[in-house]
């Protein structure tokens, strides 16, 4: 398929494997990557040195482009950036923070630069300042979210950029792509789906809560400027309650700090959030990602030739 995004990147599927802390490393990304579309290491609670290791791993295991995401809140964001300054992966995808001080730096190490916008007036902003494509995730996604809907973001982002835009928050399967293409993206992200993958290294427990997970099941905890998506558990029940209890907001940060990591890698699925997205319903197998590829290259095939059947005589 052939659209901004796969020739910009010079990849296959206009995909994105979205970075997801504690859980897409050198192995997901290389898999995603290998199989045509775009993998991502997320660099988040990890140090710089395991940032490198990652990256040449993921090297050793795909000739093809992969990227690496960085978290400008980190306190060591810096040494991470060094690190891909001199491992020069194909693209960096950022989250939180400004990104704009480190799109030249990038460029002038032959990297592409991926800023995730929220909103059409950081869009416009990062999109002057050189960026090369621009992931616009809404409040469906899993993890960490802003408060505008992908419907709403994408339908008032993508007319107002001419760089290519990646839909992120709620896209599944191709269903999902066709309809972001359809509004003028080009590509969508994932990480909820890959989260669900055979290649992916998280805890099976954390993998079979999102396939036994329903439209209902996701959930928001956190505060405006903060709020974080996740599975229904005690957890997320025990902070709701504590929340309508008036307790304080430390107290109430404090109760789900860290427990990304228990969900993931632990397996701690009760006391740990397992972040994931609202489309969290349709996903109900944990497939290996050349088949989450492939399937959503049909499906979007599928959705294009009903619609345009809508427009034959
Ligand atoms: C478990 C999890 C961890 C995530 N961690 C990060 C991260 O470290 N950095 C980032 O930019 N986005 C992060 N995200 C967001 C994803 O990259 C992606 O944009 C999001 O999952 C898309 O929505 P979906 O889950 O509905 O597919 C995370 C998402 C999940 C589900």
């Amino acid at each position: 398929m052939r659209t901004s995004f796969t020739e910009l990147m010079g990849i296959e599927y206009p995909v994105i494997q979205g970075a997801m802390a504690w859980i897409s490393d050198a192995v997901l990304a290389a898999a995603v990557s290998e199989a045509g579309g775009m993998g991502m290491i997320a660099t988040a609670g990890r140090d710089a040195q395991w940032t490198r290791k990652e990256i040449v791993k993921a090297r050793e295991r795909t000739q093809k482009p992969f990227g690496v995401n960085l978290v400008l809140q980190e306190q060591d964001w810096r040494e991470k950036l060094q690190v891909v300054l001199e491992e020069k992966p194909a693209c960096v995808s950022t989250g939180a923070g400004n990104p704009v001080p480190l799109i030249a730096p990038l460029h002038e190490a032959g990297i592409k630069v991926l800023p995730l916008v929220p909103n059409v007036r950081l869009a416009k902003r990062v999109e002057s300042a050189g960026a090369d494509a621009l992931i616009i995730e809404g409040m469906e996604a899993g993890g960490h979210i802003g408060s505008i809907s992908t419907m709403s973001l994408m339908t008032q982002v993508l007319p107002e950029i001419q760089i290519p835009g990646i839909i992120a928050g709620g896209i599944a399967d191709g269903r999902g792509l066709a309809c972001a293409l359809l509004m003028g993206a080009g590509g969508v992200q994932m990480g909820t789906r890959f989260y669900a993958s055979k290649e992916c290294g998280a805890h099976i427990r954390a993998k079979e809560a999102i396939l036994a997970a329903t439209d209902t099941d996701s959930v928001t905890t956190g505060r405006k400027g903060s709020l974080v998506r996740s599975l229904r558990n005690p957890l997320t029940e025990l902070y709701h309650k504590m929340e309508a209890e008036g307790r304080a907001a430390e107290e109430l940060s404090q109760l789900v700090r860290g427990t990304s990591r228990k969900a993931s890698v632990e397996g701690d699925v009760e006391w740990g959030l397992v972040q994931a997205g609202q489309s969290v319903g349709v996903i109900r197998e944990i497939l290996p990602v050349a088949k989450i590829l492939n399937d959503m290259m049909e499906q979007a095939k599928e959705a294009y030739e009903l619609l345009s059947g809508y427009f034959s005589e």
